[in-house]
C-alpha cells in the first residue's frame, strides 16, 4: 500500500543530499507496505522551483537515480529550512509508470506536488470541473486532481495560507486520503491531512519538547459557507464548490513552537523511529501544517466531545525491531521471533503462579460482554485466519455463538447487528480499509466494538471501545507470521478470561493455561525443523500446486497455510477440511498432486486418518505433520514433521510455524521477493 514520507527541517541545516538520503531511507522504511513505484520531490538548488524524481520499481532504483541525477556540490551546501516529500505508490488508478507515480504536480512549473495514499473517489468529477477550466492532466492517478485543485484555488485566492487552501481542498474530496503537499510558492512549508489513512506527525528537537500535546484550532460553525462556482457533475447535475470558513488565527492558542526543529510526516512509526519517537497520530480531516517552524492542527468546525488537543504520544518502538539484523528477510526474522513475541502477547496478562489472566483494556467491558447475545470476529486474510482458529475455543469457552466473518463479505451482505453484539476487530496493522468499515458499520448499530490489533495509535486501535495490543513487535514482511500467532494467543487468553469463573471450565482453563506457558519453547522446537522444512521445499518449488488438509482446530492452519504458499510462492495452494475430502478435493488426488496433511492426536484423530486413509490409497503420498513420536501415523508416509504435544486448542499455533517456514522456503527456491511479494501490500487501505 502507497507509503508517505515527508521531511522538514527548519533552522537545522541539511544539505539536500542529506535530505535526499532521509528521504529515500524513509522510504526504505516503508517499503514492507508492498508498493510498485517511488518518487521524491525537494527545492532545486539554482532557483526556487521544485525538483523531482520518480522511477518505477525498488526504492534502489529511485536511490540510483538520484545518485546519478543530483550529483553537483550545489546538493552538499546546507540549507537552513526545507521540505522534502517522497513516496511508494501501489497503482490503483493507472499502471505502474513514472507519471503516474507521486509526487503528483499541479502543473508544469511544479507550483503544488503532492503525494497521497488511499483513492479519491469523486476525482473524475473534480478532473471535469478543472478541465472545463483548462487544466490539462498528464497522469490516470486520482491524486493528480489534489495538486491541480489546490493551485487552481491559490490563484483564485491569493490571499490564502497555503494550510487554507489544503483545508477547501479537502471538503471537496470524497473517499480515503493521506496526503503531504509541498509548495513553490510557500516554501519552507508542508500541509499534510488525513481522512481514512493513516499519517503521523514525528517531531524531533534538540532539547526536551516544550510540550505535550498540540491544540487544535477549530473554525467556526457559525459561519454559512460561501460559494464560489459551480463545479459541474455528471448528468447536468451541478453542486457548489463552496469556500468554507477560514480558521481563526492562532494567536490566542499555543501550538509547537521549537527555535530548531525536524518533523517527519509518515504513513507509520517505523519510518520515523530512527529519528524520533515522539509522534502525533493525526485523526480524520485533521490538517497539520508547518509554517515558520511551527506545527498547528487545524479542523473545520468543533463537533461535541471533540478534543482541544491532540497528544504527543511516545513510541515504544526500538530501531533494532525493525532491522533485519542477520536474517535475510524480515519474514525469516519474525518466523524465528515467535517464541519472544509469544511471550510478550502473554506479559502482565497471563499469570502462571495464580493461573490467572486478566487483559487491561477490556476488563471493564467484561460484565458487558458476558451479556452479549453473540461474538462476531471480523478481519481479512491472516487476522481472519485467527479467527477461525479460535473461533471453537471461543464456543467452548464462552459459550456464546460466535460468528466469524471476512470484513470485505461481512459489508456485502449488509449483515444484521444489533446493540447487544459483540464485534471483535482483529488486524494486525490497524488500518485495513474493510475491517474499519465494517467497524464503524458495527458501532453505528450500537455494537460494542473491541480491537485486536498490533499497532498503536492505528485507526482501529482508536475508534475501538476497547481492545488488546497484541504487543507482537513490528512486523515488516507483507506475508504475516508472527503477528498471527499473537492474534490467536490475544484470542485464547479472551476466552479464558470470559470462563474465569465457570466452576466446570477451571479444569480445562488449567490445561490451557499451563499449556501457554510451554508453549515459547515448544515454538523454539518447532523452529528446529527449518532444515527438514527446506529439504522438503526442494521437493515441492517445481511445482504447480500444494493442498493442504486438516480440520478441528488445525483447519485454520490449512487455511493459513495455503495463504502463505499463494502469497509468497506464487504457487496455487489450497487450505481443504479434511471433513470435505468426499465431497470434491479428492478428485485431486494421484501419485502427482502434492499433498500436505495434519494428523494430530486430539478430538478427531480417528477423522484425521479416515482422510489419511482415502488419500493414500489413491497413490496419493502426503507430507504428514503429526505429534512427536507418533510412528502409527508416522507410518502413513514416507515424508513427516513431527511437533511437540501441547493441548488441542493451542496445537494450530505449532503446527503454522513449519507453514510459515515451508513457504518461505518455496518461494527463496522460485526466486520470489520474500518480503514484497508482488501485488500485495502489508496495509491494504482501499476496499
Ligand atoms: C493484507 C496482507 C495480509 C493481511 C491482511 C489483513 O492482505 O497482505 O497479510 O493478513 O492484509 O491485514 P491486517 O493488517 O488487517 O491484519
Amino acid at each position: 500500500m502507497c507509503g508517505i514520507f515527508a521531511y522538514l527541517n527548519y533552522l537545522t541545516p541539511k544539505s539536500r543530499h542529506e535530505v535526499l538520503d532521509l528521504l529515500v531511507n524513509g522510504l526504505k522504511r516503508l517499503e514492507y507496505r508492498g508498493y510498485d513505484s517511488t518518487g521524491v520531490a525537494i527545492d532545486s538548488p539554482e532557483n526556487k522551483d521544485i525538483v523531482m524524481v520518480k522511477r518505477c520499481g525498488k526504492v534502489k532504483v529511485l536511490e540510483d537515480a538520484i545518485n546519478e541525477g543530483f550529483s553537483g556540490k550545489e546538493y552538499d551546501a546546507p540549507v537552513m529550512t526545507h521540505v522534502g516529500i517522497a513516496h511508494t505508490r501501489w497503482a490503483t488508478h493507472g499502471i505502474p509508470c513514472e507519471t503516474n507515480s507521486h509526487p503528483q504536480r499541479s502543473d508544469e512549473g511544479n507550483s503544488f506536488v503532492v503525494v497521497h495514499n488511499g483513492i479519491v473517489t469523486n476525482y473524475k468529477d473534480v478532473k471535469t470541473f478543472l478541465e472545463k477550466r483548462g487544466y490539462v492532466f498528464e497522469s490516470d492517478t486520482d491524486t493528480e486532481v489534489i495538486a491541480k485543485l489546490v493551485y487552481h484555488l491559490w490563484k483564485k485566492h491569493p490571499g490564502y495560507s497555503f494550510r487554507e487552501l489544503v483545508e477547501q481542498v479537502i471538503q471537496q474530496l470524497e473517499g480515503a486520503f493521506a496526503i503531504a503537499i509541498k509548495s513553490k510558492h510557500f516554501p519552507g512549508e508542508c500541509v499534510a491531512s488525513r481522512r481514512g489513512s493513516p499519517l503521523l506527525v514525528g517531531i524531533k528537537t534538540k532539547t526536551r519538547l516544550s510540550t505535550d500535546h498540540i491544540p487544535i484550532l477549530y473554525g467556526k460553525d457559525d459561519k454559512s459557507p460561501q460559494t464560489c462556482e459551480k463545479e459541474h457533475r455528471p448528468h447536468g447535475q451541478t453542486r457548489e464548490l463552496p469556500v468554507l470558513p477560514r480558521i481563526e488565527s492562532a494567536s490566542e492558542f499555543m501550538p509547537l513552537e521549537e527555535k530548531e526543529v525536524e518533523y517527519f510526516f509518515a504513513s507509520d512509526a517505523s519510518a520515523v523511529i530512527e529519528h524520533t519517537n515522539r509522534v502525533i497520530y493525526l485523526e480524520d480531516d485533521d490538517v497539520a501544517a508547518v509554517r515558520d517552524g511551527t506545527l498547528s492542527i487545524h479542523r473545520l468546525k468543533k463537533c461535541q466531545d471533540d478534543p482541544h488537543a491532540r497528544e504527543i504520544t511516545t513510541l515504544k518502538m526500538e530501531i533494532q525491531q525493525i532491522m533485519k539484523g542477520n536474517y535475510d528477510y524480515f519474514m525469516l526474522k519474525e518466523i524465528f521471533e515467535q517464541p519472544e513475541s509469544v511471550v510478550n502477547t502473554m506479559r502482565g496478562r497471563v499469570r502462571f503462579d495464580s493461573n490467572t489472566v486478566v487483559l487491561g483494556g477490556i476488563k471493564e467491558f467484561i460484565p458487558e460482554i458476558k451479556r452479549c447475545r453473540r461474538l462476531m470476529l471480523i478481519g481479512c486474510g491472516t487476522s481472519y485466519h485467527s479467527a477461525v482458529a479460535t473461533r471453537q475455543l471461543l464456543e467452548e469457552l464462552t459459550e456464546l455463538p460466535v460468528m466469524v466473518e471476512l470484513a470485505s463479505d461481512f459489508l456485502d451482505r449488509n449483515t444484521p447487528i444489533f446493540r447487544d453484539d459483540v464485534c471483535f476487530f482483529i488486524s494486525q496493522s490497524g488500518e485495513t480499509a474493510d475491517s474499519l468499515m465494517a467497524l464503524r458499520y458495527c458501532k453505528q448499530r450500537g455494537a460494542l466494538i473491541v480491537g485486536i490489533t498490533n499497532t498503536v495509535g492505528s485507526s482501529i486501535c482508536r475508534e475501538s471501545h476497547c481492545g488488546v495490543h497484541i504487543n507482537a513487535g513490528p512486523e515488516i514482511g507483507v506475508a504475516s507470521t508472527k503477528a498471527y500467532t499473537s492474534q490467536f494467543i490475544s484470542l485464547v487468553m479472551f476466552a479464558l478470561v470470559m470462563s474465569e469463573d465457570r466452576l466446570s471450565l477451571q479444569q480445562r482453563r488449567l490445561e490451557i493455561i499451563q499449556a501457554l506457558s510451554k508453549l515459547p519453547d515448544q515454538i523454539r522446537e518447532v523452529l528446529k525443523l527449518d532444515k527438514q522444512v527446506q529439504e522438503l521445499a526442494k521437493d515441492l518449488f517445481h511445482h504447480k500446486s500444494l493442498l493442504i488438509m486438516g480440520r478441528g482446530y488445525n483447519f485454520a492452519t490449512c487455511l493459513e497455510g495455503a495463504l502463505k504458499v499463494k502469497e509468497l510462492t506464487y504457487m496455487h495452494s489450497e487450505g481443504i477440511m479434511a471433513g470435505e475430502l468426499k465431497h470434491g478435493p479428492l478428485a485431486l488426488i494421484d501419485d502427482r498432486m502434492p499433498v500436505l496433511m495434519i494428523v494430530l492426536r486430539d478430538p478427531v484423530y480417528v477423522k484425521c486418518i479416515n482422510a489419511l486413509q482415502q488419500v493414500t490409497s489413491r497413490k496419493g503420498c502426503p507430507i504428514i505433520v503429526c505429534e512427536e513420536g507418533d510412528e502409527e501415523t508416522k507410518s502413513f508416509s514416507s515424508r513427516s514433521l513431527e511437533i511437540p504435544r501441547t493441548v488441542d486448542c493451542l496445537q494450530g499455533i505449532l503446527t503454522v510455524i513449519p507453514m510459515q517456514l515451508l513457504s518461505y522456503h518455496i518461494a527463496v527456491l522460485r526466486g520470489c521477493d520474500v518480503d514484497c511479494p508482488r501485488n500485495l501490500a502489508k496495509s491494504v487501505t482501499v476496499e
